[in-house]
């Protein structure tokens, strides 16, 4: 490299990460921000029979709105930077994730005539899962579409309240307008598991949000969401709150499970059956050096169900016998659609979040019923990966210390082995945690 060319080099190298990190540059990489108008023609907000249900993430990035570079020095009600922070969001760029190789070669892989950015089937998690009601040539869908998940993913759409929460009692007004309050967990974490657990078709999207062993075997990340270390992870657009660890994990926990059995009653109606997503993936997946050394729930031979979700399920909330009941028809070698379509209702209606509302409550019921039978070992697990990392998960969220970490190398994957290693034995690891936890 030349001495002038590296000067080039190193100035384009500066003016890039500058370009990445300079919110008002931003704007000029994606829809360029536009004033909040109700009658502004690129904007969703409008009335009659053009109604659309979202506004659009350009009406929130407006500098007087939320697309200031800096926070507000002293902000009464918000910081008004949360467009800048969003930007090095990953759900910024969860569209421009459809672009690439990766994704090109999943639609390939699924024999898709359609390309991913254009695929209805992707799209209602990699943008706005509300534009996929709307038709796809609008300009506004277009546009939209650029800002992957943006604002109205989580907020829900605006159309109602855009106007009216701009006003200085707004917060007195706020219960009678329909924007979720995303600062209460529960709230959260049901928007947050519509995409990383996945739902039926419903009021948000009229296409059901399904990662399946399809969509994974051609190449998707395993859906395996865990709402507590997620909300940890997600760059915050809001000012700090004290929100509880084990509140977020427990709640977490219990909502992730309801979602994952309205996805399964999804699938037992209409996917692939069975659909393989639903079992422990190591039990197929897994060297032969390292088969089923451990006894599991159920028959020999039998294909664990629900390891993930499920794992903690019945000590927080679920109904064990309706879980019992369901586990059982998954564990047959084909279970019958219609059967699991109704013992999942059963199974849902047995699920109670109200007591996880109250931090201070959920805390004591989870050193209650998780924590401390775990400590005195009268806590039953399946002796499997999902259930260890979860079980790993609740003690790193209920008392968090460096001791947990020090066991992160016996859940390690072996390298090019996508399952865990041959080391790898979840009684030895349960035993390895109880220790830490005592
Ligand atoms: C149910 C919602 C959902 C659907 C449907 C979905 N995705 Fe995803 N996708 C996600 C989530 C959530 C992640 C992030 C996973 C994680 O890290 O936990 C992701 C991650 C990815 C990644 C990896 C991105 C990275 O940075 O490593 C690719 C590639 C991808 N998706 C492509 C697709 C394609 C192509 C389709 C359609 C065939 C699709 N997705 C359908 C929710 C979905
Ligand atoms: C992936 C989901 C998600 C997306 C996308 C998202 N938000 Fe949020 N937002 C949240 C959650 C969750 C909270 C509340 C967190 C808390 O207080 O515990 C929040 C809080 C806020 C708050 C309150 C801030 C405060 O200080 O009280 C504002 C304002 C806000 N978001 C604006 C936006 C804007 C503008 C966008 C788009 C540029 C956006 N959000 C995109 C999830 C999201
Ligand atoms: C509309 C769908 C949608 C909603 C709602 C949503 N996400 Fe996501 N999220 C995604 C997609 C898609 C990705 C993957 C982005 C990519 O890499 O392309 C993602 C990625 C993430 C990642 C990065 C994961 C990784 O492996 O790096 C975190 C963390 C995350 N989301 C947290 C949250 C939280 C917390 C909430 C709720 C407050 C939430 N998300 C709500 C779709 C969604
Ligand atoms: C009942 C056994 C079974 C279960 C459970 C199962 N899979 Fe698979 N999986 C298979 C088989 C068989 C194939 C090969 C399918 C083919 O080639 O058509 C496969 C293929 C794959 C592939 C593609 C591998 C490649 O080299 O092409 C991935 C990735 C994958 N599975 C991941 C998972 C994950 C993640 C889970 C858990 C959510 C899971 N599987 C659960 C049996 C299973």
């Amino acid at each position: 490299m030349t001495e002038t060319y590296r000067w080039h080099w190193i100035g384009l190298t500066v003016l890039a990460a500058a370009l990445a990190a300079t919110p008002s540059i931003v704007p000029l990489l994606r829809p360029t921000p536009i004033s909040v108008t109700k009658s502004h023609p690129t904007t969703g907000l409008l009335t009659g029979d053009n109604a659309t249900p979202l506004v659009g993430t350009a009406s929130c990035s407006a500098r007087g709105c939320h697309g200031s570079i800096d926070p507000a020095p002293a902000p009464e009600r918000c910081q008004q930077n949360e467009y800048a922070t969003w930007s090095r969001d990953p759900h910024a760029d969860a569209y421009r994730t459809l672009f690439s190789e990766r994704s090109r070669q999943m639609n390939r892989l699924l024999g898709s005539d359609m390309l991913p950015h254009d695929d209805p089937r992707c799209l209602a998690c990699h943008s706005n899962p509300r534009l996929n009601a709307m038709p796809a040539e609008s300009s506004f869908v277009q546009r939209e579409k650029l800002f992957g998940v943006g604002c109205e993913s989580c907020h829900g759409s605006a159309n109602s309240w855009l106007v009216p929460h701009t006003a200085p009692d707004w917060r007195q007004k706020k219960h009678a307008f329909a924007m979720p309050d995303l600062t209460d967990p529960v709230v959260a974490a049901k928007t947050c598991a519509g995409c990383h657990v996945g739902s039926p078709a419903n009021s948000e999207s009229t296409i059901p949000r399904d990662v399946n062993h399809d969509l994974i075997a051609a190449g998707h990340p395993r859906l395996a969401f865990e709402f507590g270390a997620y909300f940890a992870n997600m760059p915050p657009h809001w000012r700090p709150r004290k929100h509880s660890d084990v509140q977020l994990w427990a709640v977490g926990q219990l909502v992730s499970a309801q979602s994952a059995l309205d996805v399964l009653a999804h699938r037992a109606r209409t996917g692939p059956w069975p659909e393989l997503a639903e079992y422990d993936c190591f039990a197929c997946h897994h060297s032969l050096a390292s088969q089923d050394r451990d006894r599991r729930r159920g028959k020999p031979g039998t294909l664990p169900w629900g390891t993930w979700y499920f794992a903690l399920a019945r000590e927080l909330g679920g109904d064990p016998q309706a879980l019992d009941a369901l586990e059982g028809q998954m564990h047959l070698p084909y279970p019958e659609r219609g059967k699991v379509v109704e013992l999942v209702k059963a199974a849902r209606k047995g699920f109670n979040v109200g007591p996880f509302k109250d931090a201070a409550k959920a805390e004591s019921l989870v050193r209650a019923h998780v924590v401390d039978r775990f400590k005195t070992g009268t806590l039953k697990l399946d002796p499997c990966w999902d259930s260890a990392e979860q079980m790993y998960l609740a003690l790193a969220a209920s008392s968090p210390g460096p001791a947990h970490r020090a066991l992160a190398e016996h859940r390690a994957f072996a390298p090019g082995f996508m399952g865990p290693g041959v080391l790898f034995r979840p009684s030895t690891f349960f035993y390895k945690l109880q220790k830490v936890a005592k």
